[in-house]
């Protein structure tokens, strides 16, 4: 619920309340936290009243010298009295940069605004969800800025968004334009984000947020394996379980920052949005640009509760299609088993093989496709290479159906291989800049998406195979970071808007195949997790979480990646030993265990397993159908986390709460080691839950007492699964 009055707009979802206040027409964020239920006084709420030494005066109040330095911004500008990082900043008609914002009008609106172009969380009948619009004008320039809010009340969520439009006659060029800024007054923070490389992703960070900046962001064209769109600001003694927990995550898949910066008076500021470097966009009379969403969830029951709050979202408000509902098939996947070096008959074997242990889905990974031997070639090429296929793909496929499994296949849309014969005949369709050299990345170059003559090829081709084959299942990849942001398309002046207008392409052309593709599951990938965002997330339900899938490797990166996203978002396969990446040999249960939670798929030759591992695999699958349900709908609780642990435990809590699984893994088994005790979270106190041996246990037990576990044996795993009786 939104309601405004006493020149306050207090944002209310269930639990929450987000305070935005006007004082001598600027904007003030003036509280977010635990719900509010008294009628503030903006006086009363105001971070300061004076202006403090060596303040510039940019606003006057009762005859009062003040600054917005001093202030709590809900927006910031830049040039006038506020030297902390602007929300944005331009060059108006004047060629003059300083900026004052003043409110104009508001509007409230049921249900959920919309971001142009780009995909954002949806509301759907009946949830109770708002949409504010405050609507501020730049005295000098004439830019409008439309600020714009999306409250779930039930969902504990407020979502921001912003709209500039240039309502004057001459141009005006943004040159930052960032999602959200909140600044909070006085409070002690750690700075959280999720931080690796590729085969690496996502381990959390932590860090004391002292003065000055802290920043994660990216300029690689992709969200990327080095940083994620994804930051927390938390109480210093926040843990899973307890404390103050800000976070914020960004809808959108290409450059971005995200960070914090403390400076005078300890006021804090959070701040999301597209990257400013490389970045101008110019807005000609009546012209607007709207920024990507920003999500804000705040939990007062630590870094458990926030996450919980994320999933839920992103699981059903976020994900399109109809398999974000419906449980997806389990898959296997080729590339670990063969490489590039395969042929219809090897394919064939592999799913002979899947077929009779219950897997569903046959994945033909890269290299069907021009003369792909290896990485140096034939991207934009995506006609089937009978050397390898002489029945193509649409043969295979047949085949692959023949044998009861669904066919899926790997493209890279996005790229375009020197040599191909796509860059032959089109050799300025990939992004570059004039003369210039042409960076290569894994050997390749990426097509110049903010062309749409670009986008629809991709389109055409895209279409032409998915109308022509049964294909029912994309593996979406991008293997490079890009550079180069330029296009010939384009003015000179305009150069700056490429690297957001490939995103708008990208966007648009995925728009296009899932709407006319319904049927299709597509799952995102870039070199393992390098776009692991809710931007794709909204497209492509389940996203490849990374190359490495050794169990111990997976156990951090799904730790990580689960502080903001679900497990039904994770693409989680079992592959050989000894591990591709790190070489490392684990049992087949422990790869299982640690697969099962996510979107469960097998990546090696299951025909050369024993007999023996065969028969896990065909457990593991039956099981993964039994539970799959309550690790993809239910609610996570992280009870011991793997940083620092011998062990790490999962527990997921089905949507009815009647059934409860508790996943153990023993990273590292130390002779004579101490037990651990697993005790479980929101349980029914008064309730028995009985294990799959008829052991009972009242919940009082398994949330006081815990579930012994003793890590005396590398790579032991249990999957506990407790009914409530
Ligand atoms: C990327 C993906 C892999 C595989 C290869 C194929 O690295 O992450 O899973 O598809 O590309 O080239």
């Amino acid at each position: 619920m939104i309601t405004f009055g006493n020149n306050l707009f207090h944002l209310k979802t269930k639990d929450t309340s987000y305070v935005i206040g006007i004082f001598e027409g600027k904007l003030l964020n003036l509280y977010w936290g635990k719900a509010i239920k008294c009628v503030p006084d903006l006086e009363d709420m105001l971070a300061v009243d004076y202006t403090r030494t060596f303040s510039s005066t940019d606003i006057m109040w009762n005859g009062k010298k003040m600054s917005t330095n001093d202030l709590t911004m809900e927006y910031s500008e830049y040039g006038r009295g506020d030297f902390r990082t602007p929300a944005f900043y331009g060059v108006d008609g004047e060629f003059t940069t300083a900026s004052d914002l003043k409110f104009d009008s508001y509007e409230i609106i049921d249900g959920k605004y919309k971001v142009e172009g780009m995909p954002s969380v949806y509301a759907e009948e009946g949830d109770k969800v708002s949409t504010l619009k405050i609507h501020l004008l730049d005295v000098y320039s004439g830019l409008k800025v439309t600020l714009l809010y999306g409250v779930y009340e039930d969902f504990n969520v407020i979502t921001r968004a912003v709209i500039f439009e240039n309502t004057a006659d001459k141009p005006y060029r943004l040159n930052k334009a960032l999602s959200m800024t909140v600044d909070f007054d006085s409070k002690e923070f750690d700075f959280i984000h999720l931080s690796g490389v590729w085969a690496r992703e996502r381990k959390p960070q932590r860090t004391y947020v002292k003065s000055g900046t802290m920043q994660v962001e990216s300029i690689r064209g992709t969200s990327s394996h080095i940083h994620n769109p994804f930051i927390a600001l938390v109480s210093p003694e926040t843990n899973e379980e307890y404390g103050e927990a800000y976070g914020f995550n960004l809808v959108y898949s290409g450059n971005f920052v995200a960070g914090v910066q403390k400076e005078d008076y300890d006021i804090t500021r959070a701040f999301m949005g597209i990257n400013p470097i490389g970045f101008s966009w110019i807005l000609e009379k009546g012209e607007t640009f709207s920024t990507p969403e920003a999500v804000l969830v705040y939990s007062n029951n630590g870094l458990g509760e926030m996450s919980r709050k994320f999933h839920k979202l992103y699981r059903t408000r976020l994900c399109i299609g109809v398999y974000r509902d419906i449980k997806r098939p389990v898959l296997i996947n080729n590339w670990e088993a063969t490489y590039f070096d395969f042929n219809e008959e090897k394919i064939l074997d592999i799913t002979k093989s899947a077929a009779e242990l219950g897997v569903e889905l046959m994945v033909l990974d890269d290299g069907w496709f021009g003369k792909r031997d290896q990485e140096d070639c034939s991207l934009g090429d995506w006609t089937p290479d009978t050397r390898k296929l002489p029945n193509g793909v649409k043969g295979l496929a047949e085949k692959v159906n023949n044998e009861g499994l669904k066919f899926g296949l790997w493209f890279e849309p996005e790229m375009v291989s020197p040599d191909s014969n796509l860059y032959r005949e089109h050799p300025d369709w990939c992004l570059h800049q004039g003369g210039r050299d042409r960076t290569l990345g894994r050997s390749q170059l990426v097509l110049d998406l903010s062309r749409p003559e670009v986008c629809d090829y991709v389109k055409g081709f895209m279409s032409e195979i998915l109308s022509t084959v049964n294909i029912s299942y994309i593996k979406w990849d991008m293997n490079r970071y890009i550079t180069e942001f330029g296009s010939p398309a384009f003015s000179g002046e305009k150069q700056g808007e490429i690297a957001h207008r490939y995103m708008l392409g990208l966007y648009d052309i995925m728009e296009y195949l899932t709407a006319n593709f319904p049927h299709v599951l597509f799952e995102g990938c870039s070199g393992g997790g390098g776009r692991f965002d809710p931007g794709i997330l909204y497209y492509m339900p389940q996203i490849w979480t990374s190359d490495d899938s050794d169990g111990l490797e997976r156990i951090d990166i799904q730790y990580g990646t689960s502080l903001c996203y679900p497990y039904s978002a994770m693409g989680a396969h079992v592959s050989a030993v000894p591990n591709h990446q790190v070489f490392r040999t684990t049992p087949i249960k422990f790869r299982g265990d640690v697969a099962i939670c996510g979107q469960l798929g097998y990546e090696l030759n299951l025909g050369i397993l024993s007999d023996k591992e065969k028969e896990a695999v065909k457990e593991q699958i039956k099981t993964y159908h039994k539970l799959a349900d309550v690790f993809h709908n239910g609610d996570l609780y992280r009870i011991i986390t793997p940083e620092n642990s011998d062990v790490a435990v999962n527990q997921f809590i089905s949507e009815d709460e009647n059934t409860v699984i508790v996943c153990v893994y023993v990273m590292r088994g130390r002779p004579n080691n101490a037990y651990k005790y697993a005790k479980l979270k929101n349980l029914d106190l008064s309730a028995v839950y009985v294990d799959e041996n008829g052991k009972e246990y009242s919940g009082e037990f398994l949330s006081r007492f815990g579930i012994k576990i003793h890590p005396d044996r590398d790579y032991a795993s249990k999957i506990i699964v407790l009914k409530k009786k």
